[in-house]
């Protein structure tokens, strides 16, 4: 396995691939692997004959106040990983080749940015999409692998893929949990052990939800009132959004339906965690 740093190397080793007619997989992280991460570099293996991890802590995708010197990296277990993992590359540029001095251009998705994380982070997607666009031109794969951990940021990257027509099959994988239900983060690890337990919170509220749905109740009012009775039990946990969403268009819905879809992001302490499942009602 090669470790990339210089985007002109990593354009050297693409052309050789595509010039043997070998099919390229892409996982973009930001790093600190776990299985969730694993879970995308395995579906990569099986869709390319090259698998192309990148692991890149992207300044532009963090506001003013974030945790972007705080986000943890640790690429010797990252390489490590990667390894058993059946990556062929990992591409870890430096922040000033990305975003040289001068740097000037972004890319910006409207409409379904104007929502969820788009509203309390803003300028993250614009981050997100200028970040794994540059990506894209750099290790040109044929398909890249997505979590659907991140629901929003899936649903915006297809949208940039198809508005700019960016000739790259985007693929989302299922939410990789704990065996207690919590969804695997990089920011778990800022938890303390007391937060951890707090953190259940969250996909015992997605869990809550369909039951209410299951026993009858549609109204979305109604079950975000109820889970944020339940979130606000924990001492640590603050809400920063709960909405019931139509999974395409990502607008908030009134009545649960086939495709509704529950968004969460609450503060747990320190770390922002976020998690997500379909509420699959009759519509
Ligand atoms: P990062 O948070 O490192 O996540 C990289 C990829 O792993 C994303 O597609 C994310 O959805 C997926 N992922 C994270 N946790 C997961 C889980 N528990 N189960 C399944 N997949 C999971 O998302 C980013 O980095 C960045 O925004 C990036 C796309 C790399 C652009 O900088």
């Amino acid at each position: 396995m090669n470790i990339i740093k210089s985007i002109d190397e990593m354009k050297q080793w693409v052309a050789t691939v595509r010039i043997a007619g070998e099919t390229i997989s892409f996982v973009p992280t930001m790093g600190f692997l776990h299985q969730g991460h694993l879970s995308l570099l395995d579906e990569g293996r099986k869709r390319g004959d090259k698998l192309v991890l990148s692991i890149f802590v992207n300044p532009t995708q963090f506001g003013q106040g974030e945790d972007f010197e705080d986000y943890p990296r640790g690429l010797e277990q990252d390489s490590q990983l990667a390894q058993q993992a059946g990556v062929d590359v990992i591409f870890a540029p430096e922040a000033k080749q990305m975003y040289p001095s001068g740097y000037a251009t972004y890319v910006d998705v409207e409409g379904i940015t104007n929502t969820l994380c788009g509203t309390s982070r803003p300028g993250h997607f614009r981050g997100v999409c200028t970040v794994v666009s540059k990506l894209f031109n750099i290790v040109q794969p044929h398909n890249a692998i997505f979590g659907s951990k991140d629901f929003q940021q899936l649903a915006v990257i297809k949208r940039m893929t198809l508005d700019l027509n960016l000739p790259v099959e985007i693929i989302g994988m299922p939410i990789f949990r704990e065996a207690d239900g919590l969804a695997m983060s990089s920011r778990n690890v800022y938890l303390s052990p007391d937060q951890r337990k707090q953190a259940l919170v969250l996909s015992r509220s997605l869990q809550r939800a369909k039951e209410m749905v299951s026993s009858g109740e549609t109204g979305c009012d109604v079950i975000i009132r109820q889970l944020k009775m339940l979130i606000e039990q924990q001492p640590d946990a603050r809400i920063d959004y709960i909405q019931i969403c139509h999974q395409l268009t990502l607008e908030d819905q009134t009545h649960v339906d086939a495709d509704s879809v529950l968004l969460l992001a609450v503060y747990v302490g320190k770390p922002r965690l976020i998690d997500n499942g379909f509420l699959q009602a009759e519509s």
